[in-house]
């Protein structure tokens, strides 16, 4: 900018000035004067990426991916998002130039940054993309945008067999999980569990583990049921608890049916007494 308005200075000097040697000379100290002006590092003006943005995106499926695109003195020229698989262009400026409405761009007024976002980001979407500045020639920075499927899974069996009065404690993993902020979510059936009115329940999440425990102590026969952990909405696992009757209500249940047993027996023994008395021959009275 500041090059284009000094040379339409010296056009407009060379113009204004008739050819007379003495104005030639002035004409020539003012030049280089006016060049003294104009700084060493004129590339400055140019415009530039902030090359310390993050450039390797990683998003679990279904997501909103977003890449980052810093560009300074960018003056009056255009910031594009190209995909390179197929050179589709993407976003210009603000504008979505594609048909997938899911690519959005978002730009702050003002601001140097240029954000391409992907929202309920697929497998397909992965791929290099790139940020690119109308220049003459162009000027482009790639970015690599990779989608993962946090599968979460529960360290135990599919169906879970837990004594009534005890605690269960479920483990769930998520070691794909993009990102340390990986969030897990515990659902009884449908019901989300941190919703739940009963109290005795327990959810501790490491998230720089990506692992969550579910804790739920001295469980009733109501606490049977599908339980699932899903990390950031994506896939899902589910285990089914069946809360079964306690060693002591199966013991109370054995001392019941002995002593549901014992009149058969004296009624066995009885007949037994009333046969051997039938059988004996029968003694007149003397
Ligand atoms: C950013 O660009 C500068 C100059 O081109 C280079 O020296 C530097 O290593 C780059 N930094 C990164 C993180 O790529
Ligand atoms: C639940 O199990 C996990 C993993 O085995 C363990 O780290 C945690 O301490 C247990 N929590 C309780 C309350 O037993
Ligand atoms: C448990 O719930 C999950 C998620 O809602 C579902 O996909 C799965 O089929 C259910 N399993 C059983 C055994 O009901």
């Amino acid at each position: 900018m500041l090059l284009e308005h000094f040379m339409a200075l010296l056009v407009i000097m060379g113009l204004t000035s008739t050819f007379d040697s003495i104005q030639h000379k002035q004409y020539f100290a003012l030049a280089s004067e006016l060049s003294n002006l104009i700084p060493d590092n004129y590339e400055g003006y140019e415009p530039q990426f902030d090359n310390s943005t993050e450039r390797e995106i990683i998003a679990a499926l279904g997501t909103t991916a977003r890449m980052h695109c810093r560009v300074r003195n960018l003056g009056d020229r255009a910031v594009s998002w190209i995909r390179q698989r197929d050179l589709h262009i993407l976003t210009i400026g603000i504008m979505t130039y594609t048909n997938d409405q899911r690519f959005l761009a978002r730009h702050i007024d003002n601001s140097d940054e240029w954000v391409l976002k992907v929202v309920s980001v697929q497998p397909r979407d992965a791929g290099v993309y790139e940020c690119q500045v109308s220049t003459e020639p162009k000027i482009s920075l790639a970015y690599k945008l990779m989608v993962v499927t946090s599968k979460a899974q529960i360290l135990s069996n599919r169906e879970l067999y837990i004594q009534s009065g005890s605690d269960i404690n479920l483990t769930c993993i998520a070691p794909q999980a993009p990102g340390p902020y990986t969030h897990m979510l515990w659902h009884k059936d449908t019901e989300l569990v941190s919703d739940s009115t009963r109290g005795g329940i327990r959810v501790v999440s490491e998230q720089q583990m990506k692992t969550s425990n579910l804790v739920i102590s001295r469980v009733l026969h109501t606490d049977s049921g599908n339980y699932t952990c899903s990390a950031d909405n994506s896939n899902s696992d589910s285990v089914f608890v069946h809360i079964i009757k306690s060693e002591q209500h199966a013991a109370m249940q054995h001392e019941l049916g002995v002593r549901l047993e014992l009149p058969s027996l004296w009624l066995l023994m009885s007949l037994l007494l009333l046969l051997h008395v039938a059988r004996r021959p029968l003694t007149p009275l003397a």
